[in-house]
């Protein structure tokens, strides 16, 4: 099967089980005029966040890495009344096109973006003694992939969800020497997950609109 055929199996199922609506277009249409990258989760993705975080009874979640707001969008949605996202971002641009984003979805009262490089603002609420949080997406740098897991970890209650995106790379996660940091980041997040005994995870492959690639799954003991 080729790329086309992945994409177009993910348009047919938006279309057929109306993954999509008009806050989410108009976000990622926001989001392009900003001229911000087009690396959103694909509309099924997100679908799958809200699931997940919805189904766990998710009343804290955390983000690393906001863009313009669409995954926080999907996941903001899971939330109960009083619930919060807490989502990261190191672009003040980002944040600004991220932020008008979760106003026009009428989700601007439950949604905190933070500016700064994740690392120090995971620091900062790890030092706030924030509430745990019940659910993560790690969705920033794949550099800093394995120590934006540590810092989730520690910031989650036992029973929490922790989703880490794009740990498959079109494959090149594979490629034990690779020089690229990012590869690098993913695969040292891998092997924690897989040997840390404060979780339970599992990765899974993914076809779709963006490409080959895979989600690490974690629940925290
Ligand atoms: N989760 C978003 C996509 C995120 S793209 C969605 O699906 O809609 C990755 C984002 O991480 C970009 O906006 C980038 O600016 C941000 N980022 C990169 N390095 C970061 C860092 N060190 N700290 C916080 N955010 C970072
Ligand atoms: C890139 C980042 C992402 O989070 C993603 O889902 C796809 C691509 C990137 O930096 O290229
Ligand atoms: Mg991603």
């Amino acid at each position: 099967m080729r790329a086309e055929t992945w994409s177009a199996v993910d348009e047919w199922l938006v279309e057929a089980m109306r993954l999509d609506d008009d806050v989410l277009v108009r976000a990622l249409a926001a989001s392009r005029e900003a001229g911000l990258p087009e690396i959103a989760v694909s509309a099924p993705q997100g679908r799958m966040l809200r699931l997940l975080a919805g189904q766990m009874g998710a009343r804290r979640i955390l983000e690393v890495g906001t863009l313009g707001g669409y995954s926080g969008i999907c996941l903001a949605r899971a939330l109960p009344p009083g619930g919060k996202l807490v989502t990261l971002e190191l672009d003040p641009r980002h944040a600004e096109v991220a932020r008008r984003n979760f106003a026009m979805a009428g989700l601007a009262d439950r949604v905190e973006v933070r500016v700064g490089p994740a690392l120090e603002s995971l620091a900062a609420l790890e030092r706030e003694r924030v509430m745990p949080f019940d659910f993560t997406f790690i969705d920033a740098d794949k550099v800093s992939s394995a120590e934006y897991v540590e810092l989730a970890i520690r910031l989650s209650r036992p029973g929490a969800w922790i989703v880490l995106d794009n740990v498959v790379r079109e494959g090149a996660v594979l490629l034990a020497d690779s020089p690229n940091e990012s590869v690098q980041g993913v695969r040292r997040a891998i092997a924690m997950l897989g040997r840390d005994p404060r979780v339970d995870a599992t990765a899974i492959q993914t076809v779709g609109a963006k490409g080959y690639d895979g989600f690490a799954l974690a629940v925290v003991q």
